[in-house]
């Protein structure tokens, strides 16, 4: 879905346990920090394919880029040439900023080369494209031509930006990971045409000055605190989950999930979003301030990290003094298509997340991390 609203707030995270739970297993996401834990090395990764059903690929890594908790992005190539992109299993097309860029509001981003679309491998379609996203827009030319993620590469037809609006915080691009359903370039899903079988997300917390880290085909169990608690993919469109019988609990408040409720897991968004009525229920017990509507946030003073309850766990690098972002937030309008909550980064720093797409489900377990000194 894609929505990374903060720039100049800190994001302040709080200690949510967030459940999710079926008839016959349970488990408790912490949103906190956890560390000490050795990383194993990653010739383990296979046995832990085999462990947790996922098959034998042979795993491949890439460490992902932390932008202030608010974005992840990973070092791709396409045509050979080498960006950073936004990694986003809420949405399923990839497009990088074209050398033609115009931005409707300053978004093209100069601080990124944009793609060379002379190169000899590429060649354009003739066909254009424009996607729209909770946070913005793009429109530009279709190509197609070698990319590769992760050591996983395919021939993929791709977007290459005239207009974008909405994008100015963004690396080179962006890189749908989720199924052709969404597409809005036509033989374009990266997932389907390379092949994967299944992906895996760490997201790093950047006080640990750690960065995260996706792994395609496979698992980093070493990442991993207690079993993987599998949830079905409902729709194959987006990561789409029926949160059963879930809840939050803030100390002693506990706050359902209701029954019916439809949850998707999306790395483009960067705080929890869930419905609106919940939200103020949860800041109202955390102590944030009342729902911003201009900005779409529930700031919260940094100083009850000291004096309030225990809580609130995080804060991250503050652009306003004193003042600190709550990382769960009003769904609002993006609501209104059937999905009532967005598992964006703010859970997905604390659950560490596998997409199986073979047997058709997510995983998700406690993630382990590992700050560096
Ligand atoms: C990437 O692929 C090459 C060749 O297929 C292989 O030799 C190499 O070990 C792989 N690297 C990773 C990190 O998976
Ligand atoms: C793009 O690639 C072509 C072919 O390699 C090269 O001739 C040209 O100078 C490149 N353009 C830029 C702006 O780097």
């Amino acid at each position: 879905m894609h929505l990374t609203t903060l720039t100049t707030l800190a994001l302040f995270l709080v200690l949510v346990q967030v459940q999710i739970q079926a008839t016959s297993a349970k488990t408790t996401i912490r949103i906190r920090r956890k560390s000490g834990v050795v990383r194993l090395p990653s010739h383990s990764l296979v046995a832990a394919n085999k462990r947790h059903g996922l098959g034998l690929d042979l795993p491949s890594l890439v460490d992902l880029v932390n932008h202030g908790d608010f974005l992840f992005s990973a070092r791709v190539s396409v045509a050979d040439q080498h960006f950073d992109v936004d990694l986003d299993t809420g949405s399923s097309d990839l497009w990088l900023r074209g050398p033609n860029c115009k931005a409707w509001d300053g978004s093209c981003g100069s601080h990124t080369p944009a793609i060379n679309t002379t190169v000899d491998s590429l060649k354009p379609t003739g066909e254009s494209f424009s996607a729209h996203y909770g946070s913005g827009s793009v429109a530009g030319q279709v190509y197609s031509g070698p990319v590769s993620l992760a050591n996983i590469s395919t021939t993929l037809k791709f977007g290459v930006s005239t207009r974008e609006r909405g994008f100015k915080t963004s690396p080179a691009g962006l890189w749908g990971l989720a199924f052709p359903a969404l597409n809005q370039i036509e033989g374009g899903n990266f997932v389907d045409s390379a092949g994967v079988h299944s992906f895996s997300f760490y997201f790093s917390d950047s006080r640990d000055k750690e960065e995260g880290e996706l792994t395609v085909n496979g698992m980093d169990s070493s990442r991993i605190q207690g079993d993987l608690f599998w949830v079905p993919i409902t729709s194959r469109s987006y990561y789409q989950f029926t949160p059963t019988q879930g809840s939050f609990r803030i100390n002693d408040k506990v706050i359902p999930i209701p029954e019916g409720s439809s949850a998707i897991s999306d790395t483009g968004t960067s705080l929890m979003l869930v419905p609106n009525d919940i939200s103020d229920s949860i800041n109202a017990a955390i102590g944030a301030r009342p729902f911003d509507a201009p900005s779409g946030l529930h700031v919260i003073d940094c100083n009850i990290l000291k004096t309030g309850p225990s809580i609130l766990q995080y804060v991250l690098d503050a652009g306003v003094a004193g003042l600190c972002v709550s990382g769960i937030s009003r769904i609002g309008e993006l609501g209104k298509h059937g999905i009532n909550y967005i598992f964006g980064d703010t859970f997905l720093r604390a659950a560490y997340t596998v997409h199986d797409l073979v047997n058709n489900r997510i995983g998700f377990a406690q993630s382990v991390h590992h700050p560096l000194p």
